[in-house]
């Protein structure tokens, strides 16, 4: 992935980086034996819980556990990339990086750019030419003139066919223009200008940074609306925010972030004083935007319209949002309005109150209208709306986040907590490793159904507290066939084909032993001696699980395969009979309130109760 020398020039700057230094510019440090110490900067504290040890050349937080080294650090601080980091410290201690370092498209990521810098330079010129008057003046009508123009380096292409063509012509090849996407190319090899008469919306990743442009139309009769750069190694729609460089340093004030969804909306939010505010370039939320985003530690508002578009684009982007950890609020205007409509219209106090009044996620989904589809889809029954939620909530990974989650939910629906809690556990997805609970099923393990909890025998659902907590596992308290299974996960080889088989590290459903094990099942083989000790020194789990069953030896292969083979079909069976009994209280429940959920869960019970009972057929124990 790395061209050669890139983990060189990471080393060199590394050690010719003063760790105590670098830090010591942002945190006060006191010495305390070899190491430094201070107040956290990332989180609140008033006795210093920071440690920097410049022998390893790291730094690490007991109160907020954050840590890593000089480069986790400057991308915290500073909410920069990796490669940002290495640049930075690379110029900071004279080390010029080769360029391969920058990785192999850098050349090409270069002359787009550069292309782009240009381009934006002839735009911004052509709207504050004489040429640019019927611009600006359109402009103008809208409400838009001078600082936000300028701050958002807003221009204008010129009503001709090969104006930028003619005018970057002299300092860049044609092929490079083209390859950026501001030209397009004729039968004859001649080429013309992409944007035509059209405002143009420089989408920029930092000052002077240009990678694409949004161009809006000018005349009512030029369709599309808004025409967009092509794709290219530089403009990549899917994880570009506009005004993501004008709004950084709000974000991180604020802590929020408004997403919105048209250019306009930015520049309007910002001449209104929400600076914080940024939008998509015409596509919908991606997860690699959401992850961009996660970097501020920021609020995420969705300032959409309130018609049923809006609703429908403002509940699409939950998934990435919520996936990547982030708090969410939505804003729903008045149906027909976006934010620039309704600034140009209503007072800024009246966004200001709009926007305290955000409901969070639940409050969303339970209370969003709109006619003809809801925000679960075409039926915005209050059964859709709670899947719906209950499907957002197994993408929350922080226990925390998802418990207070639980609550507002329980309130936003009129509904129990334990009830939310346990239509969330039920088919948890794999991303289940990190979950915090204990003993929950995968999807796409065997049988796929619900475990009870901590595999009591009927599951009782839970509640309180005790969900955002994981107590240590321990052997005995293991499915004995899951505990076995394990302990030959890690002795036999015969017994990881068998889980191979099965569908792998599914086969196991206790989110430790999952941890554990993931390394040794991918591979195929079991840990060998030496690495066997090592995770039983690591690992008091493992030492456990061995204790009860202690390694056999010469155990022909195909035997070891057939008695795994025959603990994963009892442990699948007993899944399927635990999710039988979970469905019957759901069932109960269901028939006593009436809900509209019983013919479908009497139809589950049904198909499960047909799995096993074609299972107890079968000549496997
Ligand atoms: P809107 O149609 O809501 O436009 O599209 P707008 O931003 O409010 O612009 P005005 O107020 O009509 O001038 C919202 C966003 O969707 C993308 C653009 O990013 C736009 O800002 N879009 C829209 C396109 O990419 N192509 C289109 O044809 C239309
Ligand atoms: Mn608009």
């Amino acid at each position: 992935m790395n061209p050669p020398g890139a983990e060189e020039a990471k080393e060199a700057v590394r050690g010719a980086t003063d760790i105590v230094q670098l830090i010591g510019e942002k945190v006060r440090l006191r010495r305390v034996g070899t190491r430094w110490s201070g107040l956290c900067p990332f989180h609140n504290e008033k006795t210093p819980s920071f440690t920097v040890n410049p022998e390893r050349q790291i730094w690490h937080c007991f109160g907020c556990n954050k840590g890593g080294d000089v480069f986790a650090f400057l991308m915290e601080t500073d909410k920069v990339t990796f490669p940002e980091a290495l640049a930075i410290l690379a110029e900071r201690a004279g080390i010029e990086l080769p360029k391969g370092d920058r990785g192999p498209g850098a050349a090409v990521r270069d002359r787009l750019l550069q292309a782009n810098a240009l381009a934006s330079d002839f735009y911004q010129a052509s709207l504050r030419s004489e040429a640019g008057a019927p611009a600006r003046a359109y402009l103008a009508g809208r409400g838009f003139k001078g600082s936000m123009l300028d701050v958002f380096h807003v221009g204008w292409a010129p009503d001709q066919w090969e104006g930028l063509a003619t005018a970057l012509g002299k300092l860049l090849p044609a092929k490079t223009l083209e390859e950026a996407g501001l030209t397009l190319r004729r039968g004859d090899g001649s080429h013309y200008d992409r944007f035509r008469n059209r405002i143009i919306f420089p989408v920029e990743t930092a000052p002077g940074k240009t990678a694409g442009f949004g161009a809006r139309a000018i005349a009512p009769e030029d369709q599309p609306k808004y025409l967009n750069s092509s794709e290219s190694a530089v403009f990549r729609k899917g994880s570009l925010l506009f005004g993501l460089p004008q709004a950084r340093s709000a974000i991180r004030e604020r802590k929020e972030v408004l997403v919105a969804e048209g250019y306009l909306d930015v520049l309007r939010l910002h001449e209104a004083g929400f600076t914080n505010a940024v939008a998509t370039c015409g596509t919908a939320l991606t997860l690699e935007h959401a992850r961009g985003l996660a970097r501020f530690e920021a609020g995420v508002v969705l300032v959409y319209d309130g018609d049923a578009a809006g609703v429908r684009a403002a509940d699409r982007g939950l998934d990435p949002l919520l996936g990547a950890g982030l708090a969410v609020r939505v804003l729903l205007l008045p149906a027909g309005e976006d934010p620039d409509s309704f600034l140009a219209k209503s007072a800024r106090e009246a966004f200001a109150t709009l926007l305290a009044e955000a409901r969070d996620v639940p409050g969303f989904l339970a209370e969003a209208t709109i006619g003809g589809g809801g925000p679960a889809g075409a039926d915005p029954s209050l059964e859709a709306r709670v899947r719906r939620f209950v499907g957002l909530l197994r993408r929350v990974e922080d226990p925390i986040r998802r418990r207070l989650l639980v609550r507002r939910g329980a309130e936003a629906f009129g509904l129990e907590e334990g009830v939310l809690l346990e239509a969330a556990a039920k088919g948890m997805s794999g991303a289940g490793l990190k979950s915090p609970r204990p003993a929950r099923p995968a999807e796409g393990a065997p049988g796929g159904a619900a475990k009870p909890p901590d595999g009591v025998p009927n599951g009782a659902p839970e509640g309180g507290a005790a969900a955002s907590e994981r107590p240590a596992v321990t052997a005995e308290k293991l499915d004995p066939a899951e505990r076995e299974l394990a302990a030959r996960a890690l002795t036999e080889e015969g017994a990881l084909r068998a889980i191979l088989e099965a569908g792998g590290i599914a086969c196991f459903v206790t989110p430790e032993l999952r941890e554990i094990l993931a390394p040794w099942i991918e591979a195929g083989q079991p840990p060998l001696g030496g690495e066997r000790d090592r995770l039983v020194d690591e690992h008091p789990l493992v030492r456990g699980i061995l204790a009860v069953h202690p390694v056999e030896d010469a155990v022909p292969l195909d035997e070891q395969q057939r008695t795994a083979r025959g603990l994963i079909e009892r442990l699948e069976e007993r899944r399927l009979r635990a999710a039988i009994q979970v469905l019957d209280r759901a069932i109960r429940e269901a028939e006593q309130s009436r809900d509209a959920s019983l013919g479908r869960l009497v139809a589950e019970r049904r198909d499960l109760a047909s799995k096993l009972h074609q299972r107890s057929q079968s000549p496997v124990s």
